[in-house]
């Protein structure tokens, strides 16, 4: 049987985490075997590359969109070899708080980055896997920043204006409708038992 392969997208603060671990307790509940994961991160390499793009400073210096693109990309391609694939190929579902659609809305939608240049790269680092299911978790980045608290913000939540926000949710919002095959928008600004119903709905025709 082949394994399942399902993302969870969306701007800061939309919940992400929680929603993919209560979706992986729900379908181990059912009885299929789930790996969960997340980007960047999720192998020895992953979260090295993790705590270098995400530190809040870069000692002063700014990182170049596409740098941040490669190096992405680089976790990922590592991920996707020793982890997704071989999990996939055991008939694992896989849950995967983001993915390479993170890419296209933070750098390419962002910061401006491109599509066709990192989806080049995205092509590369993934051999072309490409998700069953994109669950989009919709929150307007005025809502989604104020869940943080101050000291727990990353680079791109700390040192990113509202407007790069913005168009990072508009940019999730642009990819949902030109697949919509493959992405369900859910409102993430409800609480987050309303959510949960919602994404495990969205997953009820897969598993
Ligand atoms: P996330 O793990 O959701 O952050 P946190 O756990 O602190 O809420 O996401 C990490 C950050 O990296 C987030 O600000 C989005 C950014 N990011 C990109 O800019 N491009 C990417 O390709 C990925 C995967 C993440």
């Amino acid at each position: 049987m082949p394994g399942l392969f399902i993302t969870l997208e969306g701007p800061e603060g939309a919940g992400k985490t929680l929603q993919a671990e209560r979706l992986a307790d729900a379908l181990k509940a059912d009885g299929h075997p789930v790996r969960l994961t997340r980007e960047p991160g999720g192998t020895r390499l992953g979260e090295q590359i993790r705590s270098i793009v995400l530190a809040a400073t870069q000692g002063g210096g700014a990182i170049e969109p596409v740098a941040d693109a490669l190096l992405f990309n680089a976790a990922r391609a590592q991920l996707v070899a020793e982890v997704i694939r071989p999990a996939l190929a055991a008939g694992e579902i896989v849950i995967c708080a983001r993915f390479a659609d993170s890419t296209l809305a933070y750098q390419g939608y962002g910061a401006g980055v491109p599509l066709e240049e990192l989806k080049a790269v995205e092509e590369a680092a993934t051999g072309g896997l490409v998700p069953d299911l994109t669950i989009l978790l919709d929150v307007p980045p005025e809502i989604g920043l104020a869940r943080k608290a101050d000291a727990s913000r990353n680079r791109f939540e700390a040192a990113f204006d509202l407007e790069f926000h913005r168009r990072v949710r508009d940019g999730f919002l642009d990819l949902a409708r030109q697949q919509p095959e493959r992405w369900r928008v859910i409102d993430a600004t409800r609480d987050a038992d309303a959510v949960f119903d919602d994404v495990r709905g969205a997953t009820t025709e897969l598993a």
